[in-house]
């Protein structure tokens, strides 16, 4: 059953650009193998994510996230069965949520932090909508 699903965590550790890249890469090739598309969220501290793919690859996925070292405060958001997805364009699409980008998360949060935490699972997802919008194919 296609399925989405959207959490956000606090990254456990200092994850410079080189172990995003790293990450990424990784995620990349197992979610192409897994047909699993989606787009993550990254201020420096907080993780938001969406992961499209079937429901025990999803499920199988958290499980992984659980035991993922570099993760903190895991809260799922929102999982929904979806007719279509709307991040097929991505095995992981990358979109760094800085200063630059104030201006996007202002019109999601009264307090203009990135705070993923405390979004509802359509106002997590229209966060990432619109950094999906930012991201260019794959991040790349
Ligand atoms: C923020 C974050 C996002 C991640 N996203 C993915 C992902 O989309 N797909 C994936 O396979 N692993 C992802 N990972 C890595 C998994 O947590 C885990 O390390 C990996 O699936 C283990 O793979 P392995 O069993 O092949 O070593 C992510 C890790 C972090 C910290």
């Amino acid at each position: 059953m296609l399925t989405r699903l959207i959490y956000a965590s606090e990254a456990a550790e200092d994850l410079d650009p080189v172990k995003v890249q790293t990450l990424l890469d990784h995620a990349r090739r197992s979610n192409r193998l897994r047909d699993i598309t989606g787009m993550l969220v990254f201020d420096s501290r907080h993780f938001l994510q969406v992961l499209e793919g079937d429901r025990q690859l999803l499920s199988d996925l958290y499980g992984r996230f659980v035991h993922d070292s570099r993760h903190r405060r895991l809260l799922i958001l929102g999982v929904e069965p979806i007719a279509q997805r709307l991040f097929s364009d991505w095995s992981m699409g990358f979109a760094a949520a800085d200063e630059s980008r104030r201006a996007l998360y202002l019109r999601h949060s009264a307090s203009g932090r990135f705070e993923p935490h405390g979004l509802s699972a359509a106002g997590a997802l229209a966060v990432l909508q619109d950094f999906a919008g930012e991201a260019s194919p794959d991040g790349s």
